[in-house]
């Protein structure tokens, strides 16, 4: 059983509002509430550490997340300045029962439709490999390099490029020490692999969904309804 940390203090700056993204209400309740029963659902998940902003969740959030959690333990801690930080910081709030080398998987919490069999590809193939693994999509779309003045300079290749996406999954002790020598250096790491390549380690690709999609923009809200309005028809 695989115990799972998901960063939820980022304030969405993008997104604009007052609300932080994962706390918009889509089909009934918050994306962070669909994010945490994707996960939880799956019978090699064990609990969740939510890390939450320091004046985040409205007070309803605490009732309609526990009920998304299928009976598993659910723990808080407070996050940091960047999202390192706070996967760090979710690392130190894991239960003692898992070990330093025990796997564990990062999800981000704004992104609430990862597929059963996604989770299950990451864990089988992640468990497998002596660092871990990251769910990722190929890139489907050429690339284009731009200039100072918005024109094009150039066309990278695109064959062996790929979407990191989430959850990412690698060992307790390795994952906390790669994120403590990543802030040493001032390397503002924006995923977890790239912290542990940084360390000389090479993470598996496991390919996933394409709409495992993470929500950014108003526009990602809108698609995560229509997802959801077809999924329950
Ligand atoms: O900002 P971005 O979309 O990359 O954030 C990815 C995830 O990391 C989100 O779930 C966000 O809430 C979280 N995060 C965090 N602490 C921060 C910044 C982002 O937990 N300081």
């Amino acid at each position: 059983m695989t115990w799972v940390i998901v960063p939820a203090a980022g304030r969405g700056a993008r997104f604009g509002g007052e609300v932080p993204k994962q706390y918009l209400q889509v089909g009934g309740r918050s994306v962070l509430a669909h994010t945490l029963a994707a996960l939880t659902v799956h019978a090699g998940v064990a609990g969740v550490v939510l890390v939450t902003g320091a004046q985040d969740a409205p007070a309803a959030a605490a009732a309609e997340l526990a009920l998304a959690m299928h009976g598993k333990p659910l723990l808080r801690t407070p996050g940091g300045a960047t999202r390192a930080d706070s996967v760090f910081a979710g690392l130190a709030g894991l239960p003692d029962t898992v070990r330093a080398d025990d796997f564990v998987l990062v999800h981000d919490a704004a992104r609430p439709n990862l597929a059963h069999a996604d989770l299950d590809a990451l864990l089988e193939r992640g468990r497998a490999d002596p660092v871990g693994a990251i769910l990722a999509a190929p890139v489907r779309d050429t690339l284009k390099r731009a200039g100072d003045d918005g024109g094009i300079d150039g066309t990278e290749p695109r064959e062996r490029l790929w979407r990191a996406l989430t959850p990412q999954l690698f060992r307790r002790l390795q994952l906390a020490r790669a994120l403590e020598a990543a802030a040493a250096a001032g390397v503002d790491v924006t995923d977890e692999a790239m912290a542990m390549e940084r360390q000389g380690a090479r993470p598996l690709l496991v390919e996933g969904a394409d709409d495992n999609f993470k929500i950014t923009t108003p526009a990602d809200l809108a698609r995560f309804e229509f997802v959801l309005a077809q999924r329950h028809r």
